[in-house]
């Protein structure tokens, strides 16, 4: 069940992705990691390198929590590259005896992007919030480098703080970046501004008695008063059901790349996941590129996908078309759909129906029967891009204007039926 070309554990456990940058040519992600299959402990930063985005080489656990500021936990964070180092900006989690929590934002170098010194914290708890405050990212603008860091305030509402820096080291606080009177939750994890063309969006993935959600809003950064002021009221980045804690960084070609943690939700539903009995859960999404058409965000494949294609098959479809594959390894393109009826399924555990404006895809259950579903309306249906990776789908409708990701444990049954009324490429 791992994946052919999606980052994932050999062994253990994995959750957000961290750290990404793209550092003297290499493309560099580390991700949250435990050793064994359980959702909580004492995280580690496990390391990964590709020159392509696509082939990653297993670097090892990197940053491991062994000094005193992180002993329970080197918790998520991002990178930044300068000419002449690597830094790693991260939390180190702290738990006591009778179950507080302390948090340290502390940074770590490297000058190679294999071996990296800690530093320690160069960021304490400021007044105004709990000890839920964590995953540090952080980006240079107007000469400054500013830190994002997911926060709770003393009221218990999720928030993000603001800090400012010259050089890396010391940091400044400059505020909360949110309206304290619109719902956050009670917690937001993993913030991220990104700047595309111009166009600001904040991401974060917030924590509410309803679920945990990655977010987007689109809005403007306001550096001097130190807020994010809202343009809309927020859109899921991905509407799967297991997509969670995304992470972005501008590569040296300037393209915003995104990549997000390819599982998430409850214990119970986590555990209960096939791959748990080969020694391993949960993978990272493939990179996906941002980029604004007509106005709004969209999400592509980085174009490097394209290179691994192998065997590659044009079909003119119409009516009932069967694809017959060896391999749950698929990237499948369909373009010109025009708005018709149609429908896919792929081997009976993942099917996308579409119908009168009406979206609908259907991930089987593996250990329950039926199948789990989400439905969105959608204008149109010009094409749908779908990479199936032994357990995983990613979804790309209309360009990316829609993405939904999922587990999917996919069986012997190795056909894909696509039914269309009129004829499709
Ligand atoms: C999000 C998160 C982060 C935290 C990390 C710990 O999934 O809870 O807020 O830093 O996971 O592994």
């Amino acid at each position: 069940m791992r994946p052919r070309y999606h980052i994932s554990p050999e062994h253990g456990f994995l959750n957000d992705p961290n750290g990404l940058t793209q550092f003297r040519g290499k493309y560099h992600v580390f991700y949250q990691w435990l050793p064994d299959v359980v959702p909580q402990g004492n995280k580690q930063w496990r390391h990964c390198i590709s020159d392509d985005l696509v082939h990653w080489t297993d670097e090892g656990s990197t940053l491991q929590p062994k000094k005193w500021y992180e002993k329970n936990g080197c918790y998520s964070g991002s990178g930044i590259a300068t000419e002449d180092a690597y830094f790693l900006f991260y939390t180190g989690n702290v738990r006591d005896a009778e179950g507080g929590r302390e948090t340290y934002q502390c940074v770590a170098v490297s000058d190679d992007g294999k071996s990296f010194q800690k530093e320690g914290p160069v960021i304490y708890l400021p007044d105004g919030y709990t000890a839920h405050f964590r995953d540090p990212k952080v980006w240079k603008k107007n000469n400054s480098w500013w830190m994002v860091v997911g926060a709770q305030t003393k009221e218990l509402q999720g928030n993000v703080a603001l800090f400012e820096s010259n050089n890396l080291k010391k940091w400044d606080y400059r505020g909360n970046l949110l309206d304290p009177s619109m719902d956050w939750g009670y917690m937001c994890e993993c913030p991220d501004i990104v700047d595309i063309d111009g166009q600001q969006f904040l991401i974060v993935s917030c924590q509410k008695e309803t679920g945990c959600k990655g977010i987007v809003f689109s809005g403007k950064m306001d550096y001097i008063e130190a807020k994010f002021q809202l343009d809309d009221v927020g859109n899921l980045l991905d509407a799967g059901f297991d997509f969670y804690a995304p992470q972005s960084f501008v590569d040296e070609s300037g393209r915003c790349i995104l990549i997000g943690w390819l599982g998430a939700g409850e214990l119970e539903y986590q555990m209960s996941q096939p791959t748990v009995e080969e020694g391993w859960l949960h993978a990272l999404t493939i990179p996906r590129e941002l980029f604004i058409q007509n106005g709004k965000l969209h999400q592509r494949p980085v174009k490097e996908f394209e290179r691994i294609r192998r065997h590659e098959r044009v079909i003119e479809a119409e009516g009932y078309t069967f694809i017959d594959q060896e391999t749950w390894s698929v990237e499948l393109l369909a373009e010109q759909l025009s708005s018709q009826k149609i429908s896919f399924n792929f081997g009976n555990v993942l099917k996308i129906y579409f119908d009168n404006n009406n979206l609908l895809i259907q991930r089987k259950h593996w250990n329950m029967k039926g199948y789990d579903e989400v439905q969105v309306e959608i204008s149109e249906l010009e094409n749908i891009q779908v990479f199936l990776d032994q357990s995983t789908a990613e979804i790309f409708v209309n360009n990316g204007e829609k993405v939904f990701t999922f587990k999917a444990f996919f069986t012997d049954e190795k056909g894909i039926e696509i039914e269309s009324e009129q004829t499709i490429l």
